[in-house]
């Protein structure tokens, strides 16, 4: 019998792991979970009436306006008469279909065969499941005025256990967008961002060196293996610069130690965030999980601390003009505040940049024709190799087309969340109360053939304004850093790093693939990732 329990426990924490994969940065279902639990018969429906009136969709597409007075509230359905796999079926495609990584192909195939919108059930969790960018929009559009993803208990607990501060990712409500408030200015401003443009060119030059020794010294000279992995070092050593106004040496040939522990701890404590949920508390005194768990989260959060108290003192010595000399001088967060930001900005902030970027060269090397005219582009508009500056990337078109056309093709959170924390909603034809899950299905939204043609092609000419391929599509259909108060915060930073890195490499080298025959999937391990090493031939430009 214990055999069977511990067996059960074993696969029913598989398929949180595989339910915990779709969620942005580990976000965790189960929490919020308790929260769903509600009774959706006895609903009064004449409440959608009130709440309507203040979160009705603010204009619309084909949207059910709950201001509308042909909508009649009496007629609408609820989550008990969506559609959805049973649980069975549902451990059959995680199982014995092999979806278990896939979840985002499973969005796809989930939309085929259940339409539009849906119901999954696991065990106590209760999700709706909305798959076109026409109801992605709707559930924005009524997500409150201080929206949440997912509720996070056990971040809330480790950070009451170490006496911080709660930062965005716990934070509700007023106290996360006090918080917010502070950090947008200058992460969210392109003319604020601007300013971190010389930084960025550092760091994209060290990148530039650190491919040229790889290259040189590897078998055929020409091909740098698992570039992602380098990638996620710019990635790093890009936003750390950021926001420290100091250099922590990522792209050096021995990484800092404290680098290491960072980079080591966000994975570490993603691969723990479900597992310490799903395990009952008493068990933490004989299960090694939440003891890991606690670590992984003080190794981030020291490498954070670390990091301010230096870069306080080097702004003591008048080193200015950074992110954090920024939040300092504001006077409007606590110091705790401010060492739990500046850590949920890295972590946010790393593998993010590195994936897409991993993505783009990948697909540039085996387009020859779109790399010669992003090359054609970049160089046009900086010739002999100088410098891109802000100005200059907005006459580069195709280059941030590329980026859009590779977001769409994989976006890193393939699937987000929202938690209906102030309003009952309507969507589609369905009426939910407070507290009900929402997974917007970006995946499945952005390659729809519907919305665009030929969708699983790398197409970034679909991008352009003045393009005669020019397809029209929703404006949700591809919002990879979210949209609205809640949207990454770091998207000004990531595209900044983005462009300055694929056109400075552009000036200097053309990418091949290593080999033509082998052809890379995307896989699920909470971001949309390769699921296998790019491995690219760098050829120095005359
Ligand atoms: C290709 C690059 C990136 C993509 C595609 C991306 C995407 C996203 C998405 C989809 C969200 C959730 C938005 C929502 O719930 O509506 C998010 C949130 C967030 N991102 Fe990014 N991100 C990227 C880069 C970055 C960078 C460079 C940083 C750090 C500077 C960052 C920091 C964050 C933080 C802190 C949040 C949480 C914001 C909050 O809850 O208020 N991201 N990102």
């Amino acid at each position: 019998d214990f055999c069977v329990c511990v067996c059960m426990c074993a696969s029913v924490r598989y398929m949180l792991t595989w339910w915990k994969r779709n969620w942005f940065l580990g976000a965790d279902i189960a929490a919020s979970v308790e929260g769903m639990l509600l009774t959706l018969r006895g609903a009064s429906i004449s409440a959608i009436r009130r709440s309507g009136l203040s979160c009705g969709p603010k204009s619309g597409f084909n949207n059910i306006n709950l201001q509308s007075s042909t909508v009649n509230p009496g007629n609408l359905k609820t989550i008990d008469d969506l559609p959805g796999p049973s649980l069975a079926t549902t451990a059959y495609w995680l199982f014995v279909k092999g979806y278990a990584d896939k979840s985002h192909a499973m969005q796809v195939e989930h939309r085929r065969i259940y339409g539009p919108i849906w119901r999954s059930r696991f065990g106590p969790f209760d999700i709706v499941n909305v798959a076109t960018p026409e109801l992605i929009a709707q559930v924005i559009r009524q997500e409150g005025q201080y929206p949440v993803r997912t509720f996070l208990p056990h971040w809330q607990e480790y950070r009451d256990l170490r006496g911080q501060a709660y930062g965005l990712h716990v934070d509700k409500g007023p106290e996360w967008y006090r918080i917010r408030s502070v950090l947008n200015p200058k992460m969210l401003k392109v003319k604020e961002v601007s300013v971190y443009a010389p930084v960025i060119h550092q760091v994209v030059g060290d990148l530039l060196r650190r491919l040229e020794l790889l290259r040189l010294r590897s078998h055929d000279q020409d091909t740098v293996s698992d570039l992602a992995g380098e990638l996620y070092r710019f990635g790093f050593e890009g936003i750390s610069s950021i926001l420290f106004e100091t250099r922590l040496g990522c792209l050096q040939e021995d990484i800092p130690q404290d680098t290491q522990r960072f980079i080591a701890a966000v994975g570490e404590m993603l691969a723990l965030s479900e597992t310490v949920l799903f395990f009952p508390r008493w068990t933490r005194r004989f299960l090694p999980y939440w003891a890991r768990f606690v670590q992984a989260w003080d190794d981030l959060y020291d490498v954070g601390h670390v990091c301010v108290l230096v870069a306080r003192k080097l702004i003591n010595r008048k080193v200015e003009g950074m992110y954090l000399t920024y939040l300092l001088s504001s006077g409007k967060l606590s110091l705790a505040e401010i060492y739990i930001s500046i850590t949920e900005l890295l972590l946010g902030g790393v593998d993010t940049t590195s994936n897409t970027l991993s993505w783009t060269l990948y697909h540039l090397a085996r387009d020859e024709a779109a790399q010669e005219r992003l090359y054609q582009e970049v160089s046009s508009v900086c010739p002999e190799r100088r410098l891109p500056t802000t100005e200059d990337l907005t006459r580069m078109p195709y280059l941030k087309a590329v980026i859009k056309e590779i977001l769409r093709l994989y976006p890193v959170v393939p699937g987000n969340g929202r938690l209906t924390v102030d309003n009952e909603v309507v969507v589609d034809t369905y009426w939910f109360p407070k507290k009900t899950q929402f997974h917007l299905c970006h995946y499945a939204a952005s390659h729809d053939e519907g919305e665009f043609p030929n969708a699983e092609q790398f197409l970034p000419e679909r991008w352009l304004r003045q393009g005669t391929n020019r397809f029209p599509h929703h404006p949700y259909s591809s919002i990879p850093f979210g949209v609205g108060v809640r949207a990454c915060v770091g998207k000004r930073v990531a595209e900044l790093e983005m462009y300055f890195a694929l056109s400075r490499l552009m000036q200097h080298y053309m990418v091949q693939p290593e080999s033509r025959s082998t052809t890379l999937e995307p896989k699920t391990r909470t971001l949309l990732i390769p699921s296998g090493p790019i491995n690219l031939r760098f050829l120095p430009r005359a």
